[in-house]
């Protein structure tokens, strides 16, 4: 066991709560609850909130306008100490809002010792929690639209390229390569639907819950909440501080665009491997191995990959921290911050690496092509050709199968025995044509070039939208 911690003086270290206690935290109860290292990234938006707190106080006649004038000056001083690194931080220092309150009782004095009135680090720290999430969702939703924006810019460039269109990884039926890509378009567009609605429902003020309860001060919540720009303030002191049903879903709309990445990822691994064939890295966008020369590796795609797993696990790891707390404030939620911070950090890092490995790409459109040529992709367009003529499609499918069973077992050609069969002939055969058949997807939202023009036109609008709809 430790004795609690003394200064020079032999004087018990001060805490924010020293009046209530004979002595000083023990070394080991700092070491354990201290969350400074990762909580000053939220000290612009704990300077935000304080001075809004401030000028709440002075309206409220707690603070004379003098002293509103020091506390903000103070305030002042303390963002420049920590933007230019001048700012010492004290062992005690539990996290930025104990630092920046020091601090500012420092430099203010009397004034400055009343900065905490009618305040809590309770309502403090989900005030700048959600500011900073507010902020930085903003940030990861540009970043997606830019990603966006390449694949539609890549979608434009490809023309009427094809490739095959695979379901359980078999090939299936040719698609426009542009329809292909704007398929992870569409994905990331729900995505970015996900992060604003999101931000939309954070958008409130816990700013004057106090520590659970609000206060017997004539404070103005709603005033706090205007003055930093939120939509409303809490509507409950209670669930103002244990909330943080934000952090979760911020975290899960942050797995589910990880999850996306992931899989465009796993298909850039794919078609870049020789077995493909069908896409190549740009040497800025791949590494080489230490000792098989010839390697080129596609690690941004699989760290794409490997980070979902990582964000997904923030989030568990957020719920489960959540899932047995009572009401309200318990410091267990001083547990949120770590996981928020890195799934922003790595959905961010992900999003700009893929941005660039997907603008940087070179398509093998001849290699695509020819897989996606083989006769039997057409199989379904010679079923279709029956049903135009009044065969049901049941034997329809069932006839062509039999053919491509024929041609797969006797190997003769497809061509071949579509020609010769009386109600399919030349105008079968003609449907079996390289390129041919990703041009009978006409039905809107289908792989063929005629309702891609369409869906290009949609897509970019859809981006126009989200773009103003970020902000
Ligand atoms: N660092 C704490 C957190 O992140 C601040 C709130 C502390 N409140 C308290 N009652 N100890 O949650």
């Amino acid at each position: 066991m430790q004795r609690g911690r003394r200064d020079d003086r032999g004087a018990p270290v001060s805490t924010l709560w020293h009046g209530r206690f004979e002595g000083g935290p023990a070394a080991d109860l700092l070491a354990f609850t201290v969350s400074l290292d990762y909580d000053r990234r939220l000290a612009a938006d704990d300077l935000a909130g304080s001075r809004a707190h401030v000028r709440g106080l002075g309206r409220a006649g707690l603070l004379t306008d003098d002293e509103v004038g020091v506390v903000l000056a103070a305030l002042d001083r303390v963002e420049d100490e920590l933007r230019s690194g001048s700012f010492t931080f004290e062992p005690t220092d539990e996290d930025i809002h104990t630092a920046i309150e020091r601090r500012v009782t420092a430099l203010a004095g009397p004034a400055g010792a009343k900065l905490h009135t009618g305040r809590s680090r309770n309502d403090q720290v989900a005030t700048d929690l959600r500011l900073w999430t507010k902020r930085e969702l903003t940030e990861v939703a540009r970043r997606v639209v830019a990603l966006q924006r390449t694949l539609l810019d890549r979608a434009g460039e490809v023309g009427p390229a094809y490739l095959p269109g695979y379901t359980h990884l078999q090939r299936a039926q040719p698609v426009a390569l542009a329809h292909h890509l704007l398929a992870h378009g569409w994905a990331l567009a729900r995505d970015v639907d996900r992060l604003v609605d999101c931000r939309r429902r954070l958008d409130v003020s816990p700013l004057g819950a106090g520590a659970l309860a609000g206060s017997s001060l004539p404070l103005d919540p709603d005033a706090t909440a205007d003055d930093l720009g939120f939509a409303g303030r809490f509507e409950n002191s209670l669930d103002a501080v244990s909330d943080r049903d934000f952090v979760a879903e911020a975290l899960f709309a942050l797995s589910l665009l990880a999850v996306h990445l992931s899989r465009m990822g796993e298909e850039i691994i794919l078609w870049s491997t020789d077995e493909f064939g069908f896409a190549r890295l740009d040497d800025a966008y791949a590494t080489g191995s230490s000792m098989l020369p010839q390697k080129k590796n596609p690690d941004i795609a699989e760290l794409a990959r490997g980070k979902a797993g990582r964000v997904i696990g923030d989030l568990t790891g957020v719920l489960a921290t959540l899932k047995g707390l009572p009401l309200s404030y318990n410091r267990d939620l001083q547990e949120d911050k770590e996981p928020l911070f890195d799934a922003v950090d790595q959905v961010s890092l992900a999003l700009t690496a893929m941005s660039g490995l997907y603008g940087s790409l070179t398509f093998d459109v001849e290699r695509m092509q020819q897989a996606a040529d083989s006769p039997y992709a057409a199989a379904i367009d010679l079923a279709e050709l029956l049903v135009e003529q009044g065969t049901p499609f049941r034997d329809a499918h069932a006839l062509v199968g039999a053919l491509v069973r024929d041609s797969l077992e006797r190997h003769v050609p497809l061509a071949e025995l579509v020609e010769a069969h009386p109600d399919l002939g030349a105008a079968g055969a003609a449907l079996l044509e390289p390129g041919h058949p990703v041009t009978r997807r006409t039905t809107p939202g289908g792989a063929g070039p005629t309702p891609l023009v369409a869906q290009l036109d949609r897509f970019t609008r859809r981006l126009d939208a989200d773009a103003e709809r970020i902000g």
